[in-house]
């Protein structure tokens, strides 16, 4: 096959090389930001007097019609073409004759495809927000309606002090939430210019490189050709921040794993996100939620697999880095996947309250209000932790809970237990005094809802 690039060399090469050269099966999907690129920097050259004016015209004209014939299919992708870079320029020359061979003119494919991956990530972390967004909705939503739902929050798996469902579930909100700003954050340093740095070194002809970036809505130009072209470091930092989403959608995963057991059973997933057994028709698996919590594995590889590639590299552009494409397209199609599914699946998901009740009605999960009840009435807290613990035991092996354990047996340990004690340790009144903020009370919930809300819908 005979190549653009045929310079030095005859351009003729093995096809088993080609194959292995070509990125065009993954980078097509870049076609968008290519071509749009490809017009402003036509644009730029026939601005600067680089070009004729007509041939400008020209070349946007004919790119305009590559663009629409890429997307209604009436132009297909040409499996053998090297990368989209040539082939758009290779349909381009083909429709409008030497017009097309003049666009490459102060470029380079090493500026072409930094730039072109900037502009696809910048679209995708917008859409990549819009689905977080509507996933911490999904929870608030949710949440609100269990303010008052008790269960047992727990530290090591074993019950530990009472919450409410709602309290629990906004752990993972304010987790989407940080990663939203991780996101825009990432985005502040992506939307930065690296064309017109050309193969590396810049160019002899008078460009004007801030002409495109403004064209193309970046916020500045990169201010060293070298680093223009070499950079990836805004691949690796959306790859560090999908990978963390890919943690908190993990952890969400595996406690809805747990509560759609059996052995807890405090929610029930949607049958249109549960899968049932070839063998056992009793099961109904959650699927949705271990596929995820396994999905997070190819995102950190992805970051891995980045981060190794550029360790070693000399400056400035190697086609080692073309590798960067796949772990990036991947990691945005894997997140789309999961963030869409966890909506409907959260949204969709039936909770139990009875279940969760009599599971925090079980573990002595306010045994520490037992201890704060007698601090406030005046014991020094290592005091009163002791006799709490002495309860507890007792309580154990008598077959009581701390709510009906008989005051008899209370006042044995303290004569500072009177009847109150009852009302003290109730769960509800154990939430709804827990009331410093970030806490389990409705007040403090519903202020988390309201900064969720508030976020989600910016
Ligand atoms: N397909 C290449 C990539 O994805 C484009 C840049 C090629 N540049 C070069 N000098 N070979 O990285």
């Amino acid at each position: 096959m005979n190549k653009m690039w045929a310079g030095l060399t005859s351009g003729e090469t093995n096809k088993l090389a080609d194959d292995f050269n070509s990125s065009i099966s993954f980078d097509c999907r870049m076609f968008e930001q290519d071509i749009k690129g490809s017009m402003v920097h036509a644009a730029m050259l026939a601005s600067k007097g680089i070009i004729e004016q007509e041939d400008a015209d020209k070349i946007v004209e004919g790119l305009q019609g590559i663009l629409e014939d890429l997307k209604s299919g009436a132009l297909a992708i040409d499996e053998n073409a090297e990368d989209i870079h040539m082939f758009v320029e290779e349909i381009l020359t083909e429709r409008i004759g030497d017009a097309g061979k003049k666009l490459h003119t102060a470029r380079s494919r090493n500026d072409q495809v930094a730039l072109d991956l900037r502009l696809y990530l910048r679209d995708e972390i917008t859409g990549l927000e819009d689905k977080l967004k509507q996933l911490m909705l999904t929870v608030a939503d949710l949440a609100a309606e269990h303010k008052s739902t008790i269960m047992p929050g727990y530290t090591h798996l074993q019950r530990a002090q009472p919450i409410t469902f709602a309290h629990q579930i906004l752990t993972y909100a304010m987790m989407f939430s940080r990663d939203l700003s991780r996101l825009e954050d990432c985005k502040k340093r992506m939307n930065i210019s690296p064309i017109g740095s050309c193969a590396l070194a810049g160019t002899t002809y008078d460009t004007d490189r801030y002409f495109e970036a403004e064209k193309l809505g970046f916020d500045d130009i990169t201010l060293n050709s070298i680093d223009g072209v070499s950079d990836r470091d805004f691949c690796v930092e959306f790859l560090a921040c999908a990978s963390l989403i890919m943690v908190h959608l993990s952890r969400f995963s595996e406690e809805i794993i747990l509560w759609s057991s059996w052995e807890f059973k405090f929610i029930e997933l949607s049958s249109d996100f549960t899968t049932g057994s070839s063998i056992m028709p009793q099961k109904k698996n959650s699927d949705m939620a271990e596929l995820t919590r396994g999905k997070s594995g190819r995102v950190f590889g992805d970051l891995m697999a980045l981060l190794t590639m550029l360790k070693g590299l000399p400056l400035a552009y190697n086609k080692d880095m073309q590798e960067d494409k796949e772990a990036v397209f991947d990691a945005v199609d894997t997140l789309k996947m999961c963030l869409d599914v966890f909506t409907g699946m959260v949204g969709s998901m039936t909770v139990i309250p009875e279940n969760m009740l009599n599971a925090a009605g079980r573990g002595f999960i306010n045994a520490t209000d037992l201890a704060d009840y007698l601090v406030k009435k005046g014991m020094p807290f290592r005091d009163a932790y002791k006799i709490s613990g002495k309860i507890v035991n007792e309580c154990m092996s008598g077959g009581y809970v701390l709510e009906t354990f008989p005051m008899d047996k209370y006042k044995a340990h303290s004569d500072l237990f009177t009847e109150d004690v009852y009302e003290e340790i109730n769960l509800k009144t154990c939430v709804e005094k827990r009331k410093s903020a970030g806490g389990p009370s409705v007040e403090s919930v519903e202020k988390q809802i309201e900064y969720i809300k508030t976020i989600a819908e910016a």
